[in-house]
């Protein structure tokens, strides 16, 4: 019934326009947004150079965009350090009073570091790394919970020039394992366990299968967190209580090459393997800073709560270093969205007075499930900007999110990157772009986006193609570690010409022929996008025909009302084994235990055969048809995007 109403709703605003915010504090009016836009097109070289002596250089560099991509170089001579421009600047500039972290446990606990505190924990983390052995390139791994000493150990790996890879806290032992091995950390800093839902998430027990009988692996460093009883290997094992007593609180800041890698973050492609995606220090940190400035029209009060976790690149740009770039308040909360009641994220808005709020659609379209009544019972009157980001939003969750939790008041920016992009590329600005629900709008200055077909060529506007990107930006990845030949295969080898170099991104989209506005449909290919979590079709594959009874296994996305795409399994089975609800719960059981719960298959389906083509080739479209009959989302404009991208798909296969 609700429902209904909603779906009528979004009829009435889809089309509709909100104008840009007058009271805009740093891109104001789309003149301003033009003539940047022009200048960086003209001359990116000065544009971005422009932008990056705004922050601190140890060595000031001479050269900005060096040879073109894939092995792209920015910032190359200069030398920097990401840590320091994003505590000590603040510091020495008087702000060192101010919040930088505000963090909120899941059972209530409220934390409030202040960037001096949280500049003198980064440097206790930098000093026990260091006695650990870590040296300037080595890997760290982090397997913690949000905690803001996650925060810490991210900013302690780029004061030293340690490498972080951070792994999301949902992920089970193999999958660590996997990533551990992959990057060849030495460190890897966990805590006990988490929060979630009311009860504890073990983490150690899983570092502990995960790291058994590595060789790279030296020492486990745990922070103390839910108090409970964890297993000890004597010597590798250290609680990080114990080694902060005797740390110093400062530590100077190494002065670090701009392309000396930052962190490898693994995410999915469309191979069973996850790829581990390489950013450096001077692009990533100049892209971060102004794309968090741009898009969140940050203001130096702000409190700024993105809600992603610190395991997800939403986490590592967007909740650590592009808001602690500027100086802003960051907020962390440990916990789940709908705990202990489902009004636990606006009583946390009301309560810590959230002036920007950034978080995902799957969320959204979870609380507009939820009811108008549990955001209605506090005080949002603190927000003035909302933000999506993950995957597309339909424009019925788009006007919910608009009205009900923006107050009717605040503009919603709805962002579009990935892991490989490191910062926001198309996106509006809330006070120069007018915007429209379900659209990206406009891609940012010295952003060149373009939609092509499946030869490259560039198609009308209104007509559905691949998004490619044209031109360098500061926070792109690098390349893939340890494996620049897939770099070059999967993301630049398909349309770039000699001097002119094409980034495939793997996602649809339509150019408006109105006003140029973007519309992402989603991936093209076997990538899918579950709750805005990165997976890939072929990792589930490999965990289900993992187990014994499976002969083959073929998994499709199909669209999902909550978590914008659903995995569906069809299955068939060896020969004297017989389908059973049993079967099917150790089948979602073992991609649990192999991935994590986020990549649980929604539908496991049982069948004698999968549909092959006479070369042998699983026929996926026939299956995502299969799959998808049942029910859509009750947004038509989903339903259109919907067979868009069935077209996209069916050309990439
Ligand atoms: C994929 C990247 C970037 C942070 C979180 C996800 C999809 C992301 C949007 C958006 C439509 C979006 C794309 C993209 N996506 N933002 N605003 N509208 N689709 O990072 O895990 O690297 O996934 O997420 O399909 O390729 P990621």
């Amino acid at each position: 019934m609700t429902d209904r109403r909603h779906e009528i709703e979004s009829l009435l605003v889809e089309g509709r326009s909100f104008p840009p915010v007058a009271d805009a504090v740093h891109v104001r009016g789309m003149e301003a947004y033009r003539a940047l836009a022009a200048e960086a097109k003209a001359d990116p070289g000065t544009f971005w150079g422009r932008l990056a002596r705004e922050l601190h250089w140890t060595k000031p560099f001479g050269h900005v965009v060096g040879a073109p991509p894939p092995a792209v170089t920015w910032f190359a001579d200069g030398e920097t350090n990401l840590c320091a421009n994003a505590l000590d600047r603040h510091v020495a500039a008087g702000r060192g009073d101010h919040t930088a972290i505000l963090w909120e446990g899941e059972p209530g606990e409220v934390v409030r570091w202040s960037f001096r505190r949280l500049l003198e924990e980064t440097c206790r983390f930098a000093a026990v790394l260091t006695s650990l052995g870590v040296r300037c390139g080595d890997r760290v791994a982090i397997y913690l919970p949000l905690v803001p000493e996650a925060a810490a150990a991210m900013l302690a790996c780029a004061r030293i020039g340690a490498v972080h890879t951070v792994i999301f806290g949902g992920f089970s032992a193999p999958a660590v394992r996997g990533r551990v091995e992959d990057a060849g950390a030495c460190v890897v800093v966990t805590a006990d366990g988490g929060w979630r839902r009311g009860k504890e998430v073990p983490l150690k027990p899983a570092v502990d299968e995960a790291v058994a009988g590595l060789a790279c692996v030296r020492h486990v460093l745990v922070v103390r967190r839910t108090g409970s009883e964890v297993a000890w290997t004597p010597g590798r094992d250290r609680w990080w209580h114990e080694e902060r007593a005797h740390a110093p609180s400062f530590v100077p800041a190494a002065s670090l090459p701009a392309e000396h890698p930052l962190f490898i973050l693994y995410t999915s492609g469309t191979t069973g393997k996850p790829k581990g995606i390489l950013h450096t220090t001077g692009g990533y940190m100049v892209g971060t800073w102004a794309t968090a400035r741009w898009v969140f029209d940050l203001r130096p009060d702000d409190v700024f709560w993105c809600t992603a976790d610190v395991g997800w690149v939403t986490g590592h740009s967007y909740v650590v270093y592009g808001i602690l770039l500027n100086g802003v308040t960051t907020v962390m909360y440990e916990g789940a969205p709908a705990h202990p009641a489902p009004d636990r994220f606006w009583s946390l808005v009301a309560r810590h007075r959230v002036t920007v709020l950034y978080t995902a659609p799957t969320a959204i379209r979870a609380f507009m499930r939820l009811g108008d009544a549990w955001p209605q019972r506090h005080d949002l009157s603190s927000l003035r900007l909302l933000g999506s980001v993950g995957e597309p939003i339909n424009p019925e969750a788009w006007a919910w999110y608009r009205r009900v939790i923006g107050g009717d008041r605040c503009p919603i920016v709805d962002t579009w990157w990935q892991t490989e992009t490191g910062m926001i590329l198309v996106s509006p600005l809330p006070g120069a772009t007018p915007t429209r629900p379900g659209s990206a709008t406009l891609p940012l200055p010295g952003i060149e986006a373009a939609v092509v077909d499946a030869h490259g060529k560039e198609v009308p506007d209104g007509a559905g193609g691949l998004l490619v990107l044209r031109r360098p930006w500061p926070a792109m990845m690098r390349t893939l570690w340890r494996d620049d030949a897939r770099h070059r295969e999967v993301y630049w080898d398909r349309f770039s010409r000699p001097g002119a170099p094409v980034y495939l991104t793997g996602d649809g989209a339509v150019r408006d022929p109105k006003d140029g506005y973007l519309r992402i449909l989603g991936r093209v290919d076997d990538v899918l996008n579950v709750s805005g979590h990165r997976l890939s079709t072929m990792e589930v594959e490999s965990a289900l025909v993992g187990h014994d009874a499976v002969a083959e296994a073929a998994c499709v996305a199909r669209p999902d009302p909550t978590t914008g795409e659903a995995v569906c399994a069809f299955v068939t089975l060896k020969q004297g084994q017989s389908p059973s609800e049993g079967l099917r719960d150790a089948l979602r059981h073992r991609v649990e235990h192999e991935i994590g719960k986020f990549a649980r298959p929604a539908d496991v389906r049982f069948t004698d055969a999968l549909p092959k083509t006479r070369s042998g080739k699983i026929m996926r479209r026939l299956l995502r048809d299969v799959a998808a009959g049942r029910e859509v989302a009750g947004d038509t404009s989903t339903l259109e995007d919907y067979s868009v991208l069935a077209r996209l798909r069916e050309e990439e296969e």
